[in-house]
């Protein structure tokens, strides 16, 4: 069975969609089999995987007669069709043979409201009761097609009906933040709307008409894989004095007021999963500096940051080496932090 990790906050411009895309390609890397969903109206990962300047070459993805992204692959349960969800065809990625991308759909948006009235009448209205369990059976049968390991879900910026329901139907879930204000403030809502999501989810799956659905509610209590913290600025290697202020300001909002919630509601590993692994579940699982010009070539070739060619990178000389050097860094880490996932999420 694939697990599902969804890449969740609320707050803007995060780094979710760069982490999901960067994240999913190290692991990959690493011989797993990888789904990125993207989840989000905006379908900024659909344009970062099949490129942002090719988007004439779309229409073959929201054209075609087959099955081939997000909305379409819902539309039999949103749309009372009397014919069953059925796998996406989803798409290749240049140069990752491991990876594939079940692309977005900005018409999602159109099902948000609908999805949100099933959730809040939770299986009273007959017409209704199979829309809550959709996203998981449509994500596990692409699955089951593909033989993924690995769905990494790709959320909007939002605590709509829609992240609710990818939330508390994921395996695991990870949070990434920026080192600034607003992503403290963001821990703090977090903090307050988790419990809530999760006191749904808990009577959701009491319902039967629910778990008798053609598209069961599925029975998952999401766990919390870790932060991770982007786009702070490096100085000597460590983050900048002010960055790392806000750094700790969120360490202690996450140790303080958003784990407490977590473990109250069963969203964490055992203690003791973290432990082995030498993870203090409220410090960042990865830290990612700024990757300056990394970040635009890696949008410019459709290609990872961290696995770019010497020709990618278009430079000579000591320029070249540089560049390099900060790449290396990079690679390092994404794949230490591959690694910790793939133990965290195989209890290893
Ligand atoms: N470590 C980084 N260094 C430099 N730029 C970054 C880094 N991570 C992300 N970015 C840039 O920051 C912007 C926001 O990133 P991204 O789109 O991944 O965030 P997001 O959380 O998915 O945003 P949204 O909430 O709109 O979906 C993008 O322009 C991306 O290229
Ligand atoms: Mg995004």
């Amino acid at each position: 069975m694939a697990k599902q990790i969804a890449l969740f906050n609320h707050k803007g411009g995060v780094s979710k969609t760069t982490t999901t895309f960067n994240l999913g390609w190290m692991l990959a890397n690493k011989g797993k089999k990888v789904i990125l969903a993207d989840c989000d109206p905006q379908c900024n990962l659909t344009g970062m995987v099949l490129g942002f300047m090719d988007a004439w070459d779309f229409s073959s993805t929201y054209e075609s007669k087959k099955v081939k992204n997000i909305r379409d692959g819902l539309a039999p349960a949103f749309e009372s069709r009397p014919a069953p969800i059925e796998p996406v065809v989803c798409e290749p990625i240049k140069g990752q043979p491991n990876m594939h991308l079940l692309p977005g759909h900005i018409g999602l948006a159109e099902y948000e409201v609908t999805l949100g009235i099933a959730q809040e009448l939770s299986g009273s209205l007959v017409t209704l009761q199979n829309l809550p369990g959709s996203l998981h059976h449509l994500f596990s049968k692409t699955a089951e097609k593909y033989d993924a390991d690995f769905i990494l879900v790709d959320m909007s910026p939002s605590l709509g009906p829609i992240n609710q329901n990818l939330l508390m139907t994921s395996d695991y879930f990870i949070v990434p933040m920026m080192p600034d204000y607003f992503s403290a403030m963001a821990t703090d809502s977090l903090a307050s709307i988790l419990p809530k999501w999760s006191e749904w989810a808990k009577e959701a799956k009491k319902i039967k008409a629910l778990r008798e659905a053609i598209y069961p509610f599925p029975d998952k209590t999401p766990k919390f894989l870790g932060m991770i913290v982007q786009k702070f600025r490096p100085k000597k290697e460590i983050p900048a004095a002010a960055f790392q202020n806000w750094i700790d300001q969120i360490e202690k909002g996450v140790g303080e007021k958003l784990i407490p919630v977590l473990r109250e509601r069963d969203m964490l590993l055992p203690e003791k999963v973290y432990q082995k692994n030498g993870f203090q579940i409220d410090q960042p699982l990865l830290q990612m500096a700024d990757f300056n010009s990394l970040i635009a070539l890696s949008q410019k070739h459709n290609a990872p940051i961290f696995d770019l060619t010497d020709e990618q990178i278009g430079q000579t000389g000591v320029v070249l080496e540089s560049t390099k050097k900060s790449m290396l860094q990079f690679r390092d880490l994404y794949a230490k932090g591959a690694d910790l996932i793939i133990k965290l999420v195989e209890h290893a």
